[in-house]
C-alpha cells in the first residue's frame, strides 16, 4: 500500500529547516526515478530542508490523502507532481486556507483559480509533441505512413499535451495517418502489451510515437518478438531521454528522442528559498529540453546524468 503520509521521521516545523511535503506521482518510469532522485538530493537537511516524501503509486486519491496529511502536519510548503490534470480544487483550497504555499512540479493542474498554487515548473509538453511531429514530417512522412501512438497515463498533462502537439504538427501533412492510439500508462510493461495488440491488429505499421521512453522500450520488445527490426522495419520516436532510451537510440532501435528534463530538484529548492525569504517567483517556469537523433545520442551518452 501507499504511504501517503510521509517518509520523514520528524514532526512539523523542523527547527531551522524548511519543512516541505512532496507528493510524487509514482515510480512508473526511468524519468520518474531520475526526478525523485533529483528532488531528494536537493531538498536535504544540509541544504536547509526537512523533506517529507511520498509515492502515490499513480493514484490521485493517494496524492489527495498525502496532501491532506501534509496540511495536518503543518508543513511550511507543499510541492507535488499531479497524476492527472483535473480534480484538485478542493484539496488545494484546503492548503490555501491553511496558508501553505503549493508548488507544482513537472505536471499541470486544470483549474480556473490560479491563486491555488505559487508556480508551476516543468517542461512544455505540447512543444515536445510538436518537435516530434516536425521531425517525423521532415524525416519519415515524406511518403504515406501508418502511425501508432502509445499514450501516457489517461488524463495526465503530458499525455494530453504530447498528443495535441504531435497532432498540431502533423495535421496538414496528408502522409501521416494515425491508425491506432492507446494508453500504455507510461510504463515499459504497458508499452509492450499495447504494442503487441497493435501488431496483431495492424500488419502495416511504419512508425510508433511513444509518449515516453519506457513505453518505447516496451514496444521494442514487442516488435522484436514479432520478428521485425525496431528502428528500421518500424521506426520509433519518443520523449524523455533517459539512459536506456538514449542507449536504444544510439543502438539504432529508436530513431529520435525529444528530451524532457527530470532534474527539477535544484530549481524547486531555489523556488522555496526565494518564497521563504519573502521573494516572488514567476507563475510558470518552463525548463529547457534538448532533442537527439542517433548520432547525437552516441555523443551525449558518456556524460549523461540520468
Ligand atoms: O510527467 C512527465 C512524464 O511522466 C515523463 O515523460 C514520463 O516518463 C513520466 O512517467
Amino acid at each position: 500500500t501507499a504511504d501517503p503520509g510521509s517518509s520523514s521521521s520528524e514532526g512539523s516545523g523542523g527547527g531551522d529547516t524548511i519543512s516541505v511535503g512532496f507528493s510524487q506521482v509514482g515510480s512508473e518510469s526511468g524519468w520518474r526515478a531520475a526526478n525523485t532522485k533529483s528532488i531528494q538530493e536537493s531538498l536535504t537537511k544540509e541544504n536547509g530542508f526537512d523533506l517529507k516524501f511520498s509515492d502515490a503509486q499513480q493514484k490521485q486519491e493517494n496524492q489527495i490523502q498525502a496532501i491532506r496529511s501534509y496540511i495536518a502536519q503543518g508543513v511550511k510548503y507543499i510541492a507535488f507532481s499531479p497524476v492527472v490534470e483535473t480534480g484538485w480544487d478542493a484539496v488545494l483550497q484546503e492548503a490555501k486556507a491553511a496558508n501553505i504555499p503549493v508548488i507544482l512540479t513537472d505536471r499541470a493542474v486544470d483549474t480556473q483559480d490560479k491563486t491555488l498554487y505559487k508556480t508551476f515548473i516543468g517542461s512544455d509538453f505540447v512543444e515536445e509533441g510538436k518537435r516530434i511531429g516536425e521531425w517525423v514530417n521532415e524525416n519519415v512522412a515524406t511518403e504515406p505512413i501508418n502511425v501508432v501512438e502509445l499514450q501516457g497515463t489517461t488524463g495526465s498533462a503530458p499525455a494530453i499535451d504530447r498528443k495535441q502537439g504531435f497532432e498540431d504538427a502533423t495535421k496538414s501533412n496528408t502522409n501521416v495517418k494515425i491508425i491506432a492510439s492507446q494508453t500504455g500508462d507510461f510504463t515499459r510493461d504497458g508499452g509492450k502489451k499495447v504494442m503487441e495488440g497493435f501488431l496483431q491488429a495492424n500488419p502495416d505499421i511504419d512508425l510508433v510515437y511513444a509518449h515516453n521512453d519506457d513505453m518505447a522500450l516496451g514496444a521494442i520488445e514487442a516488435i522484436e518478438a514479432a520478428g521485425k527490426v525496431p528502428g528500421k522495419d518500424i521506426k520509433i520516436v519518443s520523449i524523455d531521454g533517459v539512459k536506456d532510451g538514449m542507449q536504444a537510440l544510439a543502438d539504432g532501435k529508436i530513431n529520435y528522442i525529444v528530451e524532457c528534463n527530470p532534474l527539477l530538484g535544484p530549481d524547486l529548492a531555489d523556488i522555496i528559498k526565494t518564497l521563504d525569504s519573502g521573494g516572488t517567483v514567476e507563475p510558470r517556469i518552463v525548463t529547457h529540453d534538448d532533442a537527439f537523433d542517433q548520432a547525437a545520442a552516441k555523443e551525449a551518452l558518456p556524460t549523461r546524468q540520468y
